[in-house]
């Protein structure tokens, strides 16, 4: 399977299945998809925008974070559980159907 699907939960809690390709990272799907997940840094583990919150289900079977990942992750708002960084999840066959939610603020604190 070259191809899996992929739902993105938005912030109004507005599901959206996209088609991905295997081998791309989160992040990049999200951006073809004009999903609203920030990826300031692009990939380089030097931000924390690209911050979602997986499915618990598929959570548990994504490769462990690094510690690089574990480190930025910290800095992100609103961490859960079951948050990683979009760029760091890169798609595989085993993920079809793989649902992550977008945090509901970013780093936009708001005075
Ligand atoms: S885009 Fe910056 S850490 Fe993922």
């Amino acid at each position: 399977m070259n191809e899996i699907s992929v739902i993105f939960v938005d912030q109004d809690g507005e599901a959206k299945k996209v088609i991905a390709k295997v081998g791309l990272s989160l992040l990049e799907v999200a951006h073809q998809n004009k999903i609203n997940l920030e990826g300031a840094c692009e990939g380089s583990l030097a931000c924390s925008t690209c911050h979602v919150i997986v499915d618990k289900e598929f959570f548990d079977k994504l490769p462990a974070a690094s510690e690089d990942e574990e480190d930025m992750l910290d800095l992100a708002f609103g961490l859960t559980h079951t948050s990683r960084l979009g760029c760091q999840i890169i798609l595989d066959s085993s993920m079809d159907g793989i649902t992550v939610k977008l945090p509901a603020a970013t780093r936009n604190l708001m005075g």
